[in-house]
C-alpha cells in the first residue's frame, strides 16, 4: 500500500505513539484487504461502548490507549450499558456503573463525542453524500451508505478509533465505486404494516454478503433506519441499494447475478417464527434508538390510554432527541422508562429479565443471543396496545 511522507512519518512513531499504533491498525487491514491508499474520512462512530460488551480487557485497552491518543476528526460514541441518569431505574449495580464510568472517561480524554447512540445521524453526525467515514456500529454503518449515501466499511470499534485517531481510513471494500454495486435484486410487492423489521430481517438473511438492490415499497427515513438495522444483524449486509432511493438513476444493476423475491407470506412466516410467547416481562422499543417522529407517533397513540402495567416497559432513545421531545417524554413515561445512553442488547437485562418483547428485527438477533432472552417480535402498534387499555 503506498503511503504518503506524512503517513510514514506516523507510522515510524515521530507524531507519538498514540498515532503511531492507530496507524499501525489502519494499514494493517489495507494491507489484507489490498488497499492501494489511505483517504480523509470526515467523521468517525466508534462501537464498544458497554461494559458489557468489552468487559474489562476492553477497559484496560481503552485506559492504556487513551493516554497517549486523542481523535483528530468528529467521533461519536455508541451506546452505553446503562442511562447515566436513570441507571438505578433499569436495575443497574454499582460495580458496573464504576466500570462504565472507566470507559467514559477514557473515551472522553481521547477527545470522543459522548453521543452514547447508535443514530448519530439524528443527532447531529450526519455524513453527505460520497463522504467517506469510518463507522462501526452495524445499523448505523447501513443507514449511513445506503439512505445518506456516505461510503464506510463495518468497521470493528479499534478499527474505527484508529481511523478517528490519524483521521483517515483504507480504501477498500465499500469505499470503492464497484463494491457497492447490488449483487442480487429483491423483489417486494408488498409490507404489511408494522413488518418493516422482519422484511428487512429476511433480505438480510436472502443476500448474506452481497449488497441487495431492493426492488419494493417506498419506506420512510424511520422505516429504513429499522430495515436496515435487521438486515445487517440477520447477514452479513453493510448497504442496500433501493428502487424509490433519490439516487434510483445512478444504482448500476449491471452486475446483479440473481433475482429472488419476497411475499406477504414469507414475511408472516417469519412473523410466526419470531412470535414467541404472550409472558414477557419487559417490553423494549427503541432499536435503533428512536427518532422524534417515533416518538411523537407513539405519545399520540398513548395518549388518551392507561398504563396496564404488566411488564416494564422501556423506550429507547439518544439524550439529543429525549431533550427535543419533552411532551412526548412526559406522556411515555406514564408507560414505562424512557431511556437514554442504552439500549435492551447492550445493557445487562439478563440480570433482571428474561422474556423481553421488540419491535426490532435487530433486537430479535441479538436479544437471545447477547441478552440471554426469551424474544418475542410484535409491531410497535401490537406493543403499544399491549402495554395500554
Ligand atoms: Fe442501537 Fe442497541 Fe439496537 S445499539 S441498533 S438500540 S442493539
Amino acid at each position: 500500500m503506498h503511503l504518503t511522507k506524512q503517513e510514514e512519518r506516523t507510522l515510524s512513531g515521530e507524531e507519538g505513539f498514540g498515532r503511531q499504533k492507530a496507524m499501525e491498525l489502519v494499514v494493517a487491514l489495507g494491507e489484507i484487504y489490498r488497499a492501494k491508499r489511505l483517504i480523509p474520512i470526515t467523521s468517525a462512530q466508534i462501537s464498544g461502548a458497554s461494559f458489557k460488551t468489552i468487559g474489562d480487557a476492553g477497559i484496560k485497552f481503552l485506559e492504556d490507549f487513551s493516554h497517549e491518543a486523542k481523535v483528530s476528526v468528529r467521533a461519536s460514541l455508541n451506546p452505553l450499558g446503562l442511562d447515566e441518569r436513570r441507571w438505578q431505574s433499569m436495575g443497574v449495580d454499582k460495580k458496573f456503573f464504576d466500570k462504565q464510568a472507566r470507559i467514559i472517561s477514557a473515551y472522553k480524554s481521547m477527545g470522543v463525542e459522548l453521543l452514547y447512540t447508535c443514530t448519530p445521524y439524528l443527532a447531529g453526525n450526519r455524513p453527505r453524500q460520497g463522504q467517506h467515514i469510518a463507522w462501526a456500529e452495524s445499523s448505523a454503518t447501513v443507514f449511513a451508505n445506503s439512505y445518506l449515501g456516505a461510503m464506510t466499511n463495518r468497521e470493528g470499534g479499534p478499527s474505527a478509533l484508529a481511523a478517528a485517531v490519524i483521521g483517515k481510513t483504507a480504501e477498500y471494500g465499500l469505499h470503492l465505486e464497484e463494491n457497492r454495486r447490488p449483487r442480487v435484486r429483491i423483489d417486494i410487492k408488498v409490507i404489511p404494516d408494522g413488518m418493516v423489521p422482519l422484511t428487512g430481517y429476511l433480505v438480510g438473511k436472502l443476500a448474506g454478503k452481497r449488497v441487495p438492490f431492493v426492488n419494493g415499497p417506498s419506506m420512510s427515513e424511520d422505516e429504513h433506519k429499522s430495515f436496515g438495522a435487521a438486515m445487517a444483524a440477520a447477514g452479513a449486509v453493510s448497504m442496500y441499494a433501493f428502487s424509490d432511493s433519490k439516487r434510483r438513476k445512478s444504482t448500476n444493476t449491471s452486475q446483479i447475478e440473481e433475482r429472488l423475491s419476497i411475499d406477504a407470506r414469507d414475511i408472516q412466516d417469519c412473523a410466526d417464527g419470531l412470535k414467541g410467547d404472550d409472558a414477557w416481562d419487559l417490553v423494549a422499543i427503541g432499536c435503533p434508538h428512536c427518532s422524534p417522529s417515533e416518538l411523537r407517533t407513539m405519545a399520540r397513540a398513548l395518549k388518551n390510554r392507561t398504563p396496564r402495567k404488566k411488564s416494564d416497559v422501556w423506550f429507547c432513545t439518544s439524550r439529543m432527541v429525549f431533550a427535543r421531545c419533552p411532551k412526548e417524554v412526559a406522556v411515555l413515561r406514564k408507560f414505562g422508562n424512557v431511556l437514554c445512553d442504552t439500549c435492551m442488547v447492550v445493557a445487562p437485562i439478563e440480570s433482571s429479565y428474561r422474556r423481553t418483547a421488540s419491535d426490532s428485527g435487530k433486537a430479535m438477533v441479538y436479544l437471545p443471543t447477547l441478552g440471554k432472552q426469551k424474544a418475542s417480535f410484535r409491531s410497535t402498534k401490537q406493543l403499544l396496545e399491549a402495554i395500554s387499555r
